[in-house]
């Protein structure tokens, strides 16, 4: 694993002439937008490179974009793996341990999921303040690799409280809701069904989502700071719950996404 991450981090290097990036940003489904803020300096196809598994799922083009955002330099993976396409759980966090030999301080990730918290709305953003995990693996299950951190990493702050705290203001004087709340992930593809979406509220969740909990787990193996962003494009809540497609969660995600956009922004100009 440490070698093959050095053979990527090695290619990067040398098509991105040492470029060194600050944060690492994770885009989910139907989030690219904030691509258009980033003052663009490289494009890596993740197919160009090595050891990267290739995404294959609609509404991910699957790019390491480097470049300027707020004046940070950051890199944004477009696109990212999932458990559902069949990775392994190592190949889902790999890209996730190459930044952080990149030089990664900081890393931020947003998704697409279905609210489970009678409060929420579609369309609604909220930061993760604490996660469940519900996939049937671990990416740190197997020998340990010391150099990425020890075999039982604390996870008493998986996301960071200072970001949560500038994010709270932040959409407060910008006038939006932010919600706070605990995001449970699962393998999916399916989406879930009622009674699945009222186990989800049940256990504590306010967000479901098949994604982001292996590369935050991955992340703070190696002490990274983490913040996320869940946009709510469907609700698994009694009495709204509606036949869902993919489109519509796109479609859904396109909408919301502004508002996260703009708080990630926010965070890694004033704060990172
Ligand atoms: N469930 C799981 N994953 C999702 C959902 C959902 O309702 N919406 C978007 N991703």
């Amino acid at each position: 694993m440490l070698k093959e991450i050095q053979q990527t981090v090695e290619y990067i290097r040398s098509k991105t002439e040492g470029f060194e990036p600050a944060a690492g940003i994770i885009l989910g489904t139907g989030l690219g937008g904030l691509v258009r803020e980033i003052e663009t300096a490289y494009v890596l196809p993740y197919e160009e490179i090595p050891n990267f598994p290739v995404s294959t799922v609609e509404g991910h083009s699957g790019k390491l974009i480097f470049g300027k955002i707020g004046g940070k330099p950051v890199v944004v993976m477009q696109g990212r793996f999932h458990f559902y396409e069949g990775y392994s759980m190592q190949q889902v966090v790999f890209p996730v341990r190459v930044m952080k030999y990149l030089g990664i301080q900081f890393l931020f990730v947003s998704n697409a999921s279905g609210g489970v918290n009678p409060n929420y709305e579609i369309g609604d953003v909220m930061a993760l303040n604490d996660h469940i995990n519900l996939l049937p693996s671990n990416p740190l299950i197997g020998k340990n690799e010391k150099e990425f951190g020890p075999r039982f990493p604390d996870m008493s702050e998986p996301y960071d409280r200072k970001m949560l705290a500038h994010a709270r203001e932040f959409a407060q004087n910008e006038g939006f809701t932010l919600h706070e709340g605990v995001y449970v992930s699962v393998s999916g593809p399916c989406f879930e069904t009622p009674a699945e979406y009222k186990y989800m509220r049940i256990i504590g969740g306010d967000a479901v989502g098949m994604s982001t909990v292996p590369e935050v787990i991955a992340a703070r193996h190696m002490s990274i700071p983490c913040f996320a962003v869940s946009v709510i494009t469907d609700l698994g809540v009694e009495g709204k719950i509606m036949e869902v497609t993919h489109e519509d969660v796109i479609a859904a995600a396109s909408k919301a996404e502004v508002k996260m956009t703009a708080i990630f922004k926010h965070l890694i100009a004033e704060h990172l």
